[in-house]
């Protein structure tokens, strides 16, 4: 093709917050620019890149007339994640390819590549060199001869140096410094400035803020917390959380309490010490409940419940008691290690009893990731957000390992005869071997006595 100076060249830098385009002639004359949303496909989404980049180049292409339109003779695509993604360059092209408003560009060259090229050309016109970025991510690559090395743009969790990396990094130093698990720090007083906050309880209600914002209207929010924390002397903290939540806007609805049934949790300090004096006075107790709270946006809207599927007798009987009898996860599996997991059944009463199908889920404080299980399972969509790069790889893991929509949907909609004598056998048989093991307990210790059985 004969290059003229009336050619015209496209290129195109597309990123986690924005993507811009720029028109211009073979004499570097830059002659329309555009901005649109972000195309960055992992946080973006392929649907909204692909809508994006259409855009961007319409809106530069606008100026120029349907004959100047067939002189575009070079496009140049540059996404970040793409120099690890070289299959999802292939992949947006064609994608681009099929988009009609933009067709004309590709009658000359296009490629789509990788936002480091862009970031390098756009400094030098050299061979050789090395660019470095530090954007929501951080990669450097570097030229010389027919060598080529990079690092980094592993994905902006794991760039150090990255703007992620440094708040993640920032927040950790301020969470430290609050627990006093860490040296003081100033950035502590700067985030604070910078969030509008006063104090430590003004962070707190930062969370329920957010939350609030997210949660569509109506909708509900439950909160999972223990009954009280020894700082300065013991704190109920129970009254503080709806407290806070309700001066953010939020409806209290009601308390759950979690009761981890005995046998369940290990014996606590207190309750040691009462038992080795156990004397009147010297009473203490070990906990072994928390607190769900639920609190809502707004009221209920109208709803028309009639398409919905009804819950069968056993799960109402089962979930209408303000007392939850739920086993807590004493010994997690050696590749879902957290500190603090919750039973699985807990997030999916919560998710059964205050979303629908097809809801989304939020858990900003995800550990291993038990919500957006339970969610997955369940048919709903859902998000975590959580501080630590390890719980996430963990939450990743166990994700996939679900599969949408897969839960047992007889448990808690059928309400045949039948089913719910399914469900009764089911408990009799539980009370039986239960009863089966206490009796052993009674005649071992029978055994140890003088006394005659209380029954055969
Ligand atoms: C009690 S655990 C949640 C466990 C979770 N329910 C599960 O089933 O695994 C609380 C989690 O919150 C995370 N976390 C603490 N502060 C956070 C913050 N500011 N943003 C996001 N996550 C945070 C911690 O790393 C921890 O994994």
């Amino acid at each position: 093709m004969l290059l003229q100076n009336n050619n015209y060249i496209i290129g195109v830098d597309g990123g986690g917050t924005k993507t811009v385009a720029a028109l211009a002639n073979l004499k570097g004359k830059i002659l329309a620019k555009s901005k649109t949303g972000p195309s960055h496909f992992i946080k973006a989404g392929l649907e909204e890149t692909i809508l994006n980049i259409t855009e961007v180049i319409e809106k530069v292409m606008a100026l120029l007339t349907s004959s100047q339109k067939r002189e575009i003779v070079s496009t140049f695509v540059g996404l970040t994640a793409i120099e690890e993604n070289k299959e999802m360059g292939q992949k947006i092209k064609k994608l681009l390819s099929q988009q009609p408003k933009i067709s004309g560009i590709f009658k000359g060259k296009v490629i789509v590549g990788s936002d480091q090229i862009v970031a390098f050309r756009s400094g030098t016109d050299e061979k050789e060199g090395v660019v470095l970025i530090s954007g929501a991510g951080c990669a450097a690559h570097g030229w010389r001869g027919k060598k080529e090395a990079k690092t980094s743009g592993w994905g902006y969790f794991n760039d150090e140096g990255s703007g992620f990396w440094i708040g993640q990094e920032a927040y950790r130093a301020v969470y430290k410094d609050l627990d006093e698990r860490g040296p003081k720090t100033l950035i502590t007083k700067l985030v604070f400035r910078k969030l509008k906050l006063k104090n430590i309880e003004d962070l707190k209600k930062k969370v329920f803020n957010e939350c609030y914002k997210v949660l569509k209207n109506g909708r509900f929010m439950a909160i999972n917390i223990g009954t009280v924390v020894s700082n300065d002397g013991m704190k109920f903290i129970v009254g503080d959380f709806v407290n806070k939540c309700r001066e953010v806007g939020f409806n209290f609805r009601k308390d759950i309490i979690w009761h981890k049934p005995r046998g369940t949790t290990k014996w606590q300090r207190g309750a040691t010490q009462f038992s080795q004096k156990p004397y009147p006075l010297m009473f203490n107790t070990n906990i072994n409940h928390e607190f769900i709270l639920i609190f809502q946006k707004g009221e209920t809207p109208n709803i028309d419940f009639s398409k919905m599927p009804k819950f069968n007798r056993p799960f109402i009987r089962e979930t209408a008691y303000s007392v939850w009898d739920i086993k807590p996860v004493t010994s997690p599996k050696k590749d879902e290690k957290h500190v603090a997991p919750f039973p699985v059944e807990l997030p999916r009463k919560l998710i059964q009893l205050f979303t629908c199908k097809g809801d989304t889920v939020l858990d900003p404080f995800a550990g291993s990731g038990t919500t957006n299980k339970a969610a997955r399972e369940l048919g709903r969509k859902s998000i975590a957000i959580e501080l630590s790069e390890k719980y996430c790889k963990l939450i990743e893991k166990k994700i996939e390992s679900v599969k949408f929509d897969s839960f047992d949907k007889e448990k808690i909609y059928n309400s045949s005869p039948e089913y719910e004598l399914k469900i009764l056998k089911e408990k009799v048989d539980k009370s039986y071997n239960d009863y089966l093991k206490i009796k052993k307990e009674y005649e071992k210790k029978l055994r140890k006595t003088s006394q005659k059985p209380l029954f055969k």
